[in-house]
């Protein structure tokens, strides 16, 4: 299974492996990694899993979909050129070792 790494914003660091399919909000939740909200859980409403995706990952991603831009412009945090909401990205094969920063707010 691909492995992720989900670094806190104090800079604690989680490498969990999750299954194909399986979102980037779904793995953090289920693992517990706090600062995941996941309020609308997962319909790209609330843009509380908001994260920053490493840039030699950001390439690999599925494109981002209109919805999804709209609710980044309302995420807490500041959107950045590597913002995505968690929930809509899918892990693959690809994303075999991504590395995920949380932001400091949902
Ligand atoms: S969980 Fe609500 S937008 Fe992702």
């Amino acid at each position: 299974m691909p492995q992720i790494t989900y670094i806190e914003n104090n800079g604690t660091e989680h490498q969990v492996e999750l299954p194909l399919g399986a979102t980037l909000m779904e793995g953090a939740v289920q693992n517990d990694i706090k600062g995941i909200v996941a309020e609308c859980g997962g319909s790209c409403m609330c843009a509380t899993c908001h994260v920053y995706i490493d840039d030699k990952f950001l390439d690999l991603l599925p494109e981002m979909e209109e919805e999804e831009d709209e609710m980044l412009d309302g995420a807490n945090a500041e959107r950045r050129e590597n913002s995505r909401l968690g929930c809509q990205v899918r892990i693959s094969k690809q994303l075999d070792g991504i590395i995920v920063r949380i932001p400091e707010k949902q």
